[in-house]
């Protein structure tokens, strides 16, 4: 298959090369994200393969298909990107990557809750200019403390077990709650009662419109007081200017985020020379209490070496076999 790689970075390149060295397919590795601008760079391509900020909108996709794409294959696990209704409306076949590594993604939740809690990332710069004062610093025993985690499936699990290895008790909210997260002694409970009892919250549900601002200006009067949320799930879980107000208070303590609302502007670029034009995005780069990184939870070469293998072998798969030799959840539509 003639295969157009959108948004593709030096690693992308690297993985998918290494991953389609004995299937063969033409990979066109292209730099600019996919938007109503750039999918004519797909004419003549049988499949596009799209990352996390490619915009399958409507729109898109009815180019993509009058070009002659039949496939789209995206090189992540959430597909809230995509208009699916669309693509199925064209005959389009979308594809993902629904497991590639979801400890990779746990860990990295985990490591926003370490850094946060003990000030890791404000420790490192004290020492770089040999200020040694620890005044500041304080944090609290994870051992004890309730972390609730919304969304129990592959990752919320993961990170389930890695909580309930440090010793904390584990609340949960699914609307399908899951055994092995059962086995793992979580505790299902309403959402509103997870925000009131958990010293961390952290969301691991895909984006929805059910999901879309689920931690917004009234949910989080809610939330135990200096509590600590973590979003490396997508950024519009979290309604940003309520979550502002929220740091403002003091209700929200400590905010990890892996993920932000309006990243698609923003992230997987040197920007470090421009002047940064998103005011919500700044404001929360001046709270002391909060940790940002760019999307990288799922960042790990085990990550990328199984994307790249799934992504490769399910175009082989289509190419082979058809769009079913493709079973779900690997096939949206
Ligand atoms: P999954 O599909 O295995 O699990 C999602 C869980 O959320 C399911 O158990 C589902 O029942 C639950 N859920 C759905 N609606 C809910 C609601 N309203 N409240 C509570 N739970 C709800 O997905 P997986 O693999 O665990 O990934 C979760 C999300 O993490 C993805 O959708 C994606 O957006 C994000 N992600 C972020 C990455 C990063 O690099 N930051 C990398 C990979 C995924």
């Amino acid at each position: 298959m003639r295969v157009a790689v959108f948004s593709t970075k030096p690693y992308d390149r690297e993985f998918l090369t290494a991953a389609n060295a004995a299937a063969g397919h033409d990979l066109i590795f292209l730099e600019p994200r996919l938007t109503a601008q750039t999918a004519r760079l797909a004419e003549g391509s049988d499949a596009v393969c799209a990352f996390v900020n490619d915009d399958l909108c409507a729109e898109v996709l009815d180019q993509l298909a009058g070009a002659g794409v039949r496939v789209a294959a995206l090189r992540s696990a959430g597909f809230n990107n995509v208009d699916v209704a669309a693509a199925n409306k064209l005959g389009l076949t979308v594809v993902r990557v629904p497991e590639y590594s979801p400890h990779a993604v746990a860990e990295h939740t985990v490591g926003l809750m370490l850094a946060l809690n003990r000030k890791i990332h404000r420790a490192h710069n004290r020492v770089r200019e040999h200020n040694f004062a620890l005044t500041g610093l304080l944090g609290f025993d994870l051992h004890g403390r309730t972390v609730g985690i919304v969304g129990t499936g592959r990752i919320g699990i993961c990170v389930a077990q890695i909580m309930a290895g440090f010793g904390c008790r584990v609340l949960a909210s699914d609307p399908y709650p899951n055994d092995a997260a059962v086995a793992a002694g979580v505790e299902y409970v309403p959402l509103e009662r997870l925000l009131a009892e958990s010293h961390i919250v952290t969301l691991h549900c895909p984006l929805t419109p059910d999901t879309w601002h689920l931690i917004d200006a009234e949910r989080i009067p809610l939330l135990h007081e200096g509590a600590m949320l973590i979003n490396t799930g997508r950024g519009a879980l979290v309604d940003t200017r309520a979550v502002i107000d929220g740091l403002k208070s003091g209700r929200i303590g400590y905010l990890g985020l892996d993920v932000y609302e309006e990243e698609s502007d923003l992230f997987f670029e040197d920007r470090s020379e421009r002047v940064l034009g998103d005011d919500d995005f700044a404001r929360l780069t001046t709270f002391p209490n909060v940790l940002i990184t760019g999307h990288q939870a799922f960042f790990t070469e085990d990550g990328l070496r199984n994307i790249a293998a799934t992504t490769i072998g399910s175009l082989t798969a289509i190419d082979q076999a058809g769009p079913e030799a493709v079973p779900t959840p690997a096939r949206v539509c």
